[in-house]
């Protein structure tokens, strides 16, 4: 009987594994240090979406930069295949790859993390993206299908959203973007909230209570 793996869920920790990279071998949490990290997968080298979605992550990378996160890529293919890939990647995408792609050969990792779904591919993984917090807990889970390329400009956006709701007792509303308006979490008492937000706050509902981005 096959064994059934429970997924990854939110405030797991990430599993620490050991790989081969373009950028020589990675002990996860190691390479982490104490910062964020985000490990994405893709389903197959030389493949149309993934090339698109991997120069955008090289454009990108000066803004995980900024944020304290780290990038990996992975695949089931082998470092030499992602070796010419990367250079179809810079010749097409106009961005050359600046962070480790994982060569997951032995779907160790894609294993590790659940990111082979049987029922959509039995051999190549989705497009999964973990986002994992300082203290090595995944803080957000992505899963996309083989057909559809990620918005990573959304995924820095969720990262903006998990940094500040880590640091200040907020939440950040729908659609929101660095510098709007946040949500003071329904966990802060009134009472609580006044000492945080001594200027106070906009409240529509005495469960929608709105004040500017603490900084
Ligand atoms: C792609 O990246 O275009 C792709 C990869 C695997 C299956 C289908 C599409």
């Amino acid at each position: 009987m096959k064994e059934t793996m429970m997924p990854i869920q939110l405030g797991d920790i990430a599993p620490d594994f050991t790989a081969e990279s373009t950028a020589g071998p990675i002990r996860f949490h190691q390479w982490m240090g104490d910062g964020w990290a985000i490990l994405f997968s893709h389903p197959k080298d030389f493949t149309p979406v993934c090339t698109t979605e991997l120069g955008e992550v090289a454009r990108l990378k000066p803004e995980f930069d900024k944020r304290n996160v780290k990038v990996a890529g992975l695949s089931v293919d082998s470092i030499s295949s992602h070796g010419s890939w990367a250079e179809d990647i810079r010749e097409t995408q106009g961005h050359a790859l600046n962070f480790p792609l994982i060569a997951d050969h032995d779907r160790k990792v894609s294993d590790l993390y659940g990111m082979i779904h049987p029922n959509a591919n039995d051999t190549l993984t989705v497009r999964s993206v973990f986002v994992v917090g300082p203290d090595k807990k995944v803080k957000l889970t992505l899963t996309y299908p083989a057909s559809t390329g990620r918005n990573f400009e959304e995924i820095l956006r969720a990262i903006d959203s998990l940094q500040l709701t880590s640091k200040f007792g907020v939440a950040t509303p729908v659609n929101w973007k660095q510098g709007e308006d946040v949500i003071i979490a329904s966990s802060i008492s009134d009472e609580d909230a006044k000492k945080r937000f001594p200027d106070g706050w906009k409240a529509p509902k005495p469960y929608l209570r709105i004040v500017p981005q603490p900084r």
